[in-house]
Parts: structure tokens; C-alpha cells; sequence
């Protein structure tokens, strides 16, 4: 493994590290606001949302407690298609619980959508969806996410969780490849 050729494989930073702590800041103090006196579960989507996730509730000044679920979604290639399993469900129920969701980046919003309707048949109290990243496909899906950090064009991007054949998941920020690493 050659770490010293991380940054040649990149073509462009999208969203830097210190962005990232900001939005996640504001989007944090508006969680606070609109869960005030409710407890709260968050749910994050393993493996991309375990950066989002780690960084978020560090920046949440409440209790909260957190899950995780790993899905995985049938589709050809880089592309989903809404056909979901579960490889590892919710340790505990959620009946009559707020669950937040954590993402990390919502493409076409089929694996989302499937989610949730998953999640609303357990009975919570109230669901609803925070995500970093959001790409222009997800507007096609009736998925309402109440919390997003940014709005990004429609390219394959890498970084602060998301891979690409597993790596580049521990680059601090989100950027994009370069063209030799496809080929
Ligand atoms: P859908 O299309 O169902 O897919 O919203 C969401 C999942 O697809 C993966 N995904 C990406 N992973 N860079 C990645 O590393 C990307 O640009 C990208 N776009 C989608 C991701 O697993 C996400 O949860
Ligand atoms: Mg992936």
C-alpha cells in the first residue's frame, strides 16, 4: 500500500475539511434546535456515513444515542437501483423513537428511499434524514432530507468516507479522481 500516491490519484478538492466542520457545525445547532427536549437516535448508513457521523455528534452539545445499519444495493456498476439488503440491521427497536439518519451522499435516492419506507414499518415517533453530500439525480426521488450539507454536481467523488474499491475513505475532505485511477 503506497500512501505517498493518495494525492496524485486526485483531480480536484470539492469540499474541504475546514468547509465540512462548518456546515456540519450549523447543520449540528439546527439539530439541537429542532430536537430540544426529545430524545434522539441517530441512524448512520455504514460504511460512508462513519465520518459524517463521528464529526456531527461531536459537534451536537446533547445526549444522543447512535445505531448503525449496513445496506447493501443491488445495481449495475456505480449506479443503484433501489433493490436493497440489509447485511447489518438496528441493534435495538425504534418504535416510538426520533430517528435522524445519517448519510453521506444521496445520488439517485433509491437506497434512501427504501430505507425509509424500511424504518417507518418499525413504528418511530418520527424519522427524518441528514446528509452530507446531495447530487442533482436525487430531486427525481420524492425523498424529503430535512438536513444537507452541500449540493454537488453529478460526478463520482471520493474522500471523508465514500470510496471508490474501498479507498480513499480516510481523505479528509471530498474531492474527485483522476482519470488514470479508472483505468
Ligand atoms: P443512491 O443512488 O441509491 O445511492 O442514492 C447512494 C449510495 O451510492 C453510493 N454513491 C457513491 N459513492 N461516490 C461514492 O463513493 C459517489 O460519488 C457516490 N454516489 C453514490 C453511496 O454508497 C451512497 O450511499
Ligand atoms: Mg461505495
Amino acid at each position: 500500500m503506497d500512501q505517498a500516491t493518495v494525492a496524485d490519484d486526485l483531480e480536484k478538492i470539492l469540499v474541504t475539511k475546514e468547509q465540512i466542520d462548518e456546515r456540519l457545525a450549523g447543520m449540528a445547532a439546527r439539530i439541537s434546535a429542532d430536537y430540544e427536549g426529545r430524545d434522539l437516535l441517530l441512524v448512520g448508513v455504514l460504511k460512508g456515513a462513519v465520518m459524517v457521523m463521528a464529526d456531527l455528534v461531536r459537534a451536537l452539545d446533547r445526549h444522543v444515542e447512535m445505531d448503525w445499519m449496513a445496506v447493501s444495493s443491488y445495481g449495475s456498476g456505480t449506479k443503484s437501483s433501489g433493490v436493497v439488503r440489509i447485511l447489518k440491521d438496528l441493534d435495538k427497536d425504534i418504535s416510538g423513537l426520533h430517528v435522524l439518519v445519517v448519510e453521506d451522499i444521496i445520488d439517485s435516492g433509491l437506497t434512501l428511499s427504501w430505507l425509509l419506507a424500511n424504518l417507518r414499518s418499525r413504528g418511530p415517533a418520527s424519522i427524518e434524514v441528514a446528509a452530507l453530500l446531495r447530487k442533482p439525480d436525487a430531486a427525481k426521488v420524492d425523498v424529503d432530507v430535512r438536513y444537507v450539507g452541500f449540493e454537488i454536481p453529478d460526478e463520482f467523488v471520493v474522500g471523508y468516507g465514500l470510496d471508490y474499491a474501498e479507498r480513499y475513505r480516510n481523505l479528509p475532505f471530498v474531492g474527485t479522481l483522476a482519470p488514470h485511477v479508472y483505468r
